[in-house]
């Protein structure tokens, strides 16, 4: 080998330029990956920012029309919503939940009919009902199961006629998948569709969502009986099996980033639609180092969000959305 001509495979040559870098990139960030998460109040009138997650938005009824106006018109495909329940009508056995005129019955109703082309995911389970915060019911100090399941089908059968158009079960109840679909076929709702949060794990990464329903100083003890164990990977392949085989139509993982590992090894053993959710201390923790100047905003945002795709994700639900897709709009003219 001659002097100079060594290496003769230069995996550089392929990064030399941008044209060459988009054309080797094996992943892409687009606007249709992208799930947005939005929080919703009684009252009118009222804009309110999350304390821990900064340009996140509580907003009242009759503003969330034009909240969710932007995300529409980039061609943001669904929102996941989220209903901020005052503490007056939580109590032990989260009644509101199966109220067919709860707060996110009449704003699923209301974003129907102003925005018929946007998927609705409707989170269920009963924390943002119960007094004690959790998402099941409980019965001598632990949160029973099939009872809690039989609330979890009615809140669903509530939520779809309302005009939610895909059932997120995000409680982690066993066995509430099959009994959902069931429910929803005995209505003839057989296109409601379930996305499943399978692989949820009872993380850390959750505070600022807590303090976004106002769940969180309500919350006695922690949700250890009903999420994951961080410290397990084969459980989330069991979950998902039994989910899908149950009926579920997509599955999410949850947390994201910490949890990229998990989303990889759904994907190559399933093959589903997968998602991650990119959830609320995740979002915290970018926000502080951007508002401290510590990261670069634009690229570590879509630096995470690439990150999904590369781990095997369809799409993302992220507080990032609005601010994703005006960028892939800019820079990449989606
Ligand atoms: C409630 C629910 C939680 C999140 C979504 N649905 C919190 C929890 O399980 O305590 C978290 C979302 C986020 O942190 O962004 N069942």
């Amino acid at each position: 080998m001659m002097a100079g001509r060594f290496p003769m495979t230069r995996p550089r040559r392929n990064r030399v330029d941008a044209a060459t870098r988009r054309l080797v990139a094996e992943n892409t960030l687009s606007i249709s990956n992208l799930i947005w998460p939005i929080f919703f109040t009684e009252g009118s009138n009222t804009i309110t920012e999350v304390a821990s997650m900064p340009g996140a938005l509580r907003v009242t009824l009759d503003q969330l029309a034009a909240h969710v106006e932007p995300a529409a018109k980039l061609g943001i495909p669904a929102l996941a919503l989220f209903p901020v329940t005052p503490s007056s009508v939580r109590d032990e056995v989260g009644s509101e939940a199966t109220n067919p005129d709860n707060l996110m019955c009449r704003a699923a109703r209301l974003l129907k009919r102003e925005f018929p082309d946007m998927a609705l995911i409707g989170d269920v389970a009963l924390d943002p009902y119960t007094s004690h915060g959790h998402d099941g019911l409980i019965e001598n100090d632990y949160v029973t199961n099939d009872a809690s399941v039989r609330v979890l089908v009615q809140q669903s059968v509530n939520q779809a006629a309302a005009g939610v158009d895909i059932i997120a079960p995000s409680d982690m109840m066993d066995g509430r998948i099959g009994a959902i679909r069931e429910a929803l076929d005995a209505q003839d709702m057989i296109n409601t569709r379930i996305m499943s949060y399978a692989a949820k794990y009872a993380s850390a990464f959750y505070g600022p969502f807590r303090d976004a329903l106002g769940s969180g100083s309500m919350l006695k003890g922690d949700k250890k009986t009903y999420q994951m164990d961080p410290a397990n990977s084969d459980e989330a392949l069991r979950e998902v099996a039994m989910d899908l085989e149950e009926g579920a139509d997509m599955v999410m993982v949850k947390p994201g980033m910490p949890y990229l590992d998990i989303i990889r090894r759904v994907r190559d053993t399933f093959s589903v639609p997968t998602f991650a959710y990119q959830v609320s201390g995740e979002y915290a923790m970018l926000m502080a180092a951007i508002n401290n100047g510590w990261l670069d905003r634009e690229r570590a945002i879509m630096e995470s969000l690439l990150a999904f795709r590369r781990a095997g994700a369809n799409g993302v639900l992220t507080y990032f959305a609005i601010e994703a897709a005006q960028t892939l709009r800019q820079t990449y003219g989606q």
